[in-house]
């Protein structure tokens, strides 16, 4: 068995208690990604191009915030397990539509993803600020406000 003690500073009870508020983000931002993916694939719309071409930043910068979000888990303690099945079955996410989405269900599909995600992420941001943890604290909050750029950038798109 490989060895999951660390020297990070922090007691072994905030670790432990700030990755178990970690992993569950892991999963939903991982979910996030595939609703990007999907919008950014199936979209059939006079507005394709701006919009696919958006949606690949939007996807870059989730992408981002993943490993960041799963490597301070892992900087806790934590091992992912971040399997297709395991999302599936933890995400805190709404179902994305199927099928080929004009602009309005989009954009629609993918603000209720990424409000659901930033809203999952202020409920951990005070977590992590009461159980004493800063730098985690920072970072979901860095990864917040790279997030919420986009609902406002998404939404500008709807009429
Ligand atoms: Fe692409």
């Amino acid at each position: 068995m490989l060895a999951t003690k660390n020297r990070n500073p922090l007691s072994a009870e905030i670790k432990n208690k700030v990755g178990d508020i970690l992993l569950p983000l892991v999963y939903t931002v991982t979910d996030l990604k595939s609703h990007v993916k999907l919008a950014h694939w199936n979209l059939r719309d006079p507005d394709f191009y701006s919009i696919h071409r958006l949606l690949d930043e939007v996807a870059a910068t989730v992408e981002k915030g993943i490993d960041e979000v799963a490597e301070r888990a892992r900087q806790l303690g934590k091992v992912m397990d971040v399997t297709p099945s395991k999302v599936g079955e933890m995400s805190s996410l709404p179902p994305f539509p199927k099928g080929l989405l004009n602009r309005s269900t989009a954009c629609d599909a993918l603000l209720k993803s990424l409000n659901g995600t930033v809203e999952g992420l202020h409920k951990s941001i005070d977590e992590c600020a009461e159980i004493g943890d800063a730098i985690s604290t920072d970072l979901l909050t860095k990864v917040s406000g790279e997030l919420e750029i986009y609902l406002w950038l998404i939404e500008s798109h709807m009429v």
